[in-house]
C-alpha cells in the first residue's frame, strides 16, 4: 500500500486545488454537490491523495462506490486485460451478444436474495435501473401508479428517478412537472418521532387506511419502492417487522415490491444484501453504486415471469459496457472469496461502539445508528432539544477535512454523517479516522459553548 496515515501537508484547498476549482466553476455544472473543496489527482486502498499532496482517509469511499478501496490490483487487472481485448464495442448487449454480459447477469441472477428464476436489464447509474423498474413494472402490471417514500433517493438524474425520490424538496425545486402518479409516504424515523404508536406500524396502518382508502386505489399501484435502510434520508433504519409488513401489503394487492439496494448492496451492512437482515424477497432488486467494481454499472434484477417486455422496448446503448462487465465480475468474486461483508459486519460494530461512546460524551452527538458499515450519527444543537445540528455538522466535516479525514452528510435536515468507508478498511485505520473525528467533534462542541 502507498499511504499508511493521513497527512495533511497544506490547509486544505491548496494552491493547485483553488486554481482548478476556480476554472471547474466557469465550465462544469455547478449542480454537483461538492460538500468538501477536494480536488482529487489519485489515491490507494482507503486513502486519496489531493493535488497539493495532501493525503486523506476516506470515510466515504466515493459515496459508498468503493467497496474495495481504489485501487484494488484485482479489479486494476481484470479493467486492463479487458482494455487490450474489445474495451471500446460499446453496444452490447443493446445491439448485440457477448458471453461476459451473460457471465454477470448470470452472477447477479445467482446472488441475489429470492431462489427463483431471474433476468436482468443492466445500466449505467442507480438512476436508470429506477427508471427500468418504473418501466418494467408499468408494462408487467398494466397499472400506472407508484408508491414511494419522503426521504428516499432513488437517482436524481432522471426524471423517473426523480419523481421516485423524495430526497430533498431542492432536488424538484424548478423542475416540475414530475412523472404523475407517485404517492410519497413518510419513512419511519424513530428519532424524531413523536406519533405515539410505534413508527413502523403508524406508517403501515397509514398506507392502507389512508392513502389506499381516500386517494390511490391499490389495484392501480404497479410498484412500491423502498429502501431497505433509507441512506441518503439519513440512515433510518427499518422498525422490527417494517419491511416485512411493507411486502405482505404488496403481495396481498399485487403490488411489484421494488427495493433499492444501490447503496446498501454488495457487503455494505455485514451482509451480502440487506434484505438478508429480513424476511424479504425483493419482486424487483435495484443494484449500482459498487456493482462495477469502480466503473458505472448498475442491474435491475427481477423474477423472470415479471421481465415480459418485448424485444426493443428498453435499451441503453452503453449499459452492460465490457469495462463494466470485467469491473462487477472481478468485485464479485473477491466480495464472494474474501466474506468481504463480515469484514463490514466487525469492523462495523467496532466503529458503531466507538460512535456511541460519543454519543454519551458529547451533548451533539444526538442518535447514532446503522448497521455493518453503514451509520448514521445524527448532530444536534443539544440532545435535550435535539435541534438539528446543521452548523455543528458542517464544522465537524470540515475540520475532520483539515485535519485528514473525508467525510460526508446528508438527512432529511442535512445534519446526518453518512459513514461508509471501504468494506475491506482495518480495524486500525478505522480506529484512526475515529480519533480525528472524535477530536473534531471536541473541538466543534467546545467551539458552541464560546
Ligand atoms: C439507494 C440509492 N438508489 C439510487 C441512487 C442513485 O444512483 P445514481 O446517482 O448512480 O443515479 C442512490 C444514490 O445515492 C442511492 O443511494
Amino acid at each position: 500500500m502507498k499511504y499508511s496515515r493521513p497527512s495533511v501537508k497544506v490547509k486544505p484547498p491548496g494552491p493547485r486545488a483553488r486554481a482548478i476549482i476556480s476554472r471547474d466553476e466557469r465550465v462544469v455544472s455547478q449542480s454537483n454537490w461538492r460538500y468538501l473543496p477536494l480536488v482529487i489527482k489519485g489515491g490507494s486502498g482507503s486513502f486519496i491523495e489531493d493535488v497539493d499532496g495532501n493525503v486523506f482517509l476516506d470515510f466515504n469511499s466515493g459515496a459508498a462506490t468503493q467497496a474495495l478501496g481504489i485501487d484494488h490490483p484485482e479489479i486494476v487487472d481484470a479493467l486492463k486485460k479487458q482494455a487490450d481485448s474489445l474495451a471500446t464495442y460499446q453496444p452490447i448487449p443493446g445491439y448485440f451478444y457477448n458471453e461476459m454480459v451473460v457471465d454477470l447477469c448470470e452472477k447477479l441472477a445467482k446472488v441475489t436474495p429470492g431462489k427463483y428464476e431471474k433476468k436482468v436489464s443492466l445500466g449505467l447509474s442507480g438512476a436508470d435501473a429506477t427508471d427500468t423498474a418504473m418501466k418494467l413494472a408499468r408494462w408487467h402490471t398494466k397499472r400506472k401508479r407508484f408508491i414511494s417514500f419522503a426521504g428516499s433517493n432513488h437517482g436524481l438524474g432522471t426524471y423517473g428517478a426523480l419523481s421516485i425520490s423524495g430526497y430533498s424538496a431542492g432536488t424538484v425545486r424548478g423542475f416540475s412537472p414530475l412523472v404523475p402518479e407517485v404517492t410519497h409516504i413518510p419513512f419511519p424515523y424513530p428519532y424524531r418521532w413523536d406519533g405515539g404508536k410505534e413508527p413502523g406500524e403508524w406508517v403501515l396502518n397509514y398506507l392502507e387506511d389512508q392513502v389506499f382508502r381516500t386517494t390511490v386505489p391499490p389495484d392501480e399501484v404497479a410498484g412500491l419502492f423502498v429502501e431497505p435502510i433509507q441512506g441518503d434520508g439519513g440512515v433510518l433504519m427499518p422498525p422490527k417487522g417494517f419491511l416485512e409488513g411493507l411486502q405482505e401489503i404488496c403481495r396481498r394487492h399485487g403490488i411489484l415490491f421494488i427495493v433499492d439496494e444501490v447503496q446498501t448492496g454488495f457487503g455494505r451492512t455485514g451482509k451480502m444484501f440487506a434484505s438478508e437482515h429480513w424476511k424479504i424477497e425483493p419482486d424487483i432488486l435495484l443494484l449500482g453504486k459498487p456493482l462495477g467494481g469502480g466503473t458505472p454499472v448498475s442491474a435491475c434484477v427481477t423474477r423472470s415471469e415479471v421481465m415480459d417486455w418485448p424485444h426493443g422496448s428498453h435499451v441503453i446503448t452503453g449499459a452492460g459496457h465490457l469495462l463494466g462487465c470485467a469491473g462487477a465480475l472481478t468485485m464479485m468474486n473477491l466480495l464472494e472469496r474474501e466474506r468481504i461483508w463480515e469484514n463490514a459486519a466487525n469492523v462495523g460494530r467496532y466503529m458503531k461502539d466507538r460512535y456511541l461512546k460519543m454519543q454519551r460524551g458529547y451533548d451533539i452527538v444526538g442518535d447514532v445508528r446503522g448497521v455493518g458499515l453503514l451509520i448514521g450519527v445524527e448532530m444536534v444543537v443539544s440532545k435535550k432539544a435535539k435541534k438539528p445540528g446543521l452548523e455543528e455538522t458542517r464544522r465537524t466535516c470540515l475540520d475532520a477535512f483539515e485535519k485528514g479525514l473525508l467525510t460526508a452528510y446528508d438527512g432529511l435536515y442535512g445534519n446526518v454523517f453518512r459513514i461508509t468507508p471501504a468494506l475491506n478498511i482495518t480495524r486500525e485505520l478505522a480506529r484512526a479516522g475515529l480519533d480525528i473525528m472524535e477530536d473534531a467533534i471536541s473541538e466543534t462542541q467546545r467551539a458552541q459553548r464560546v
